[in-house]
């Protein structure tokens, strides 16, 4: 007895205006049902285009339980295909590399040209007289129709349905400009690998923390608040070492996080940080500060590096701190396993300094060696567990709910507000039934 595949209106029930059901987090059908449909109906982050600046550079990865690879073709244009052989299914390739003009299988050397079209066959005189032409086989790989990239940024849609790029991310996209923006040349460059970290939770938990402002002050007492008080007794105008200054602001309290504001969009996109965020007290770094004015004078200067916002999330895979020039990106992987990837981001043009502030961060918050990483990972542990609790089904998320939302596409409000989360699950639950 399934009760959600074939039943739409089954999974629409999950989500309520201020509420949702736990087999959102719990139920291993809505989590296959959200492989199917949800991350094949959504844009997703698959990479950025500074990991493939060469022709015939390659990366794979996996969304909606699908094998890809995001390659630099021929033609200098970024192409997404499935990592799956036309002969008999072999994966073509794995991690990544240069793979030159094509892309030979490891199995029995079928090749394919790297916008997926078949190349060649070994001795293909066996193939006369069969169907083979007239067969999805010999079309190569199957290519992805809806791939966009947005200052660097590579996402794609497996299914073609539902808005195009501009219109699924609007006005969200200014927080992507904002980080780039932050380069005095305009453009970022992934700096090194990636900080996997594997969390024993539901994707969901995660994505929808990156906006829960009620937590910091509480979930992160024990790491922030030890910095907070080993750094109590020095004179105000001591100069904080860079660590200091990144944990303490976790430990702001519950006004600091109202004002903060937060702001949603159509499609389960938000940021925290309207206003100010916990990274805009962070030292100046006068070369830096020198660059920027001279790439783009001293208005804009101060206007790009006046946003600070906290997390922007690009609904369902991608969550960026524009501020510190870092990404998370969200690979779900069970109902209750999750690989949260922390990659970080040289601004071309800037200074060293930037670059280490930002490994410094990641390592600190975002890193499986970070302690406040490990106090949100307490959490989502937490929850996975009491939410197999019986005697109440429903999850609240009331906080400063008004009904007058429903009807707004880009709302700003207070920063305390669980509005973020109820937008995650509206949209949630309109790219999950598109399909089904
Ligand atoms: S499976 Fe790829 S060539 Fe046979
Ligand atoms: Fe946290």
């Amino acid at each position: 007895m399934s009760p959600y595949r074939g039943h739409p209106d089954a999974v629409r029930a999950l989500v309520k205006a201020d509420r949702v059901h736990r087999d959102l987090y719990i139920s291993p059908e809505v989590f296959d049902l959200e492989q199917e449909h949800f991350f094949a109906n959504t844009w997703n982050y698959v990479g950025h285009d500074s990991q493939i600046p060469k022709n015939g550079d390659y990366l794979t990865v996996d969304v909606a339980g699908r094998p890809l690879i995001v390659v630099r073709h021929t033609d200098g244009s970024v192409r997404v295909m499935m990592n799956r052989c036309a002969h008999k299914g072999s994966r073509l390739v794995s991690d990544c590399g240069n793979t030159g003009k094509f892309f030979r299988c490891p199995y029995h050397a079928w090749t394919f040209k790297t916008d997926g079209s078949l190349l060649a066959i070994p001795l293909k005189n066996g193939y006369e007289g069969t169907q083979l032409q007239e067969c999805e086989s010999a079309k190569g790989l199957t290519a992805l129709k809806n791939v966009h990239v947005y200052r660097g940024f590579v996402f794609a849609k497996l299914n073609d349905v539902g808005p195009s790029f501009e219109d699924y991310f609007g006005d969200s996209l200014s927080s992507i400009d904002n980080m780039a923006d932050r380069s005095p040349e305009g453009q970022l460059e992934i700096a090194g690998g990636c900080l996997r970290y594997m969390h024993n939770c539901n994707w969901k938990m995660f994505v929808e923390n990156l906006n829960d402002t009620m937590h910091p002050m509480v979930a992160h007492e024990s790491s922030a608040g030890t910095a907070k008080r080993m750094w109590a007794d020095k004179p105000a105008d001591t100069p904080k070492p860079m660590a200091i200054e990144q944990f303490v602001p976790f430990m702001s309290d519950y006004q600091f996080f109202e004002d903060m504001g937060v702001r949603v969009f159509d499609n389960g996109h938000s940021f925290s940080g309207v206003h100010f965020s916990i990274h805009s007290k962070y030292s100046a770094i006068p070369d830096y500060d020198a660059a920027m004015k001279s790439a783009y004078g001293e208005e804009r200067t101060q206007q790009i590096l006046g946003l600070a916002r906290h997390n922007t999330v690009y609904y369902p895979s991608l969550t960026i701190k524009g501020a510190i020039q870092s990404i998370r990106v969200v690979r779900p992987i069970a109902v209750d396993r999750t690989l949260v990837e922390s990659w970080t981001f040289r601004l071309k043009g800037a200074p060293d300094e930037l670059l280490a502030r930002t490994c410094m961060y990641n390592r600190l918050i975002n890193s499986p060696f970070s302690v406040v990483g490990h106090d949100d990972l307490r959490a989502y542990r937490g929850i996975q567990e009491g939410l197999h609790a019986s005697g109440n089904d429903w999850i609240s998320l009331h906080r400063n709910y008004d009904e007058s939302e429903l009807r707004q596409k880009d709302l700003t409000t207070n920063g305390t507000s669980e509005v973020s989360m109820r937008n995650q699950y509206r949209a949630w639950a309109r790219y999950m039934t598109l399909t089904m």
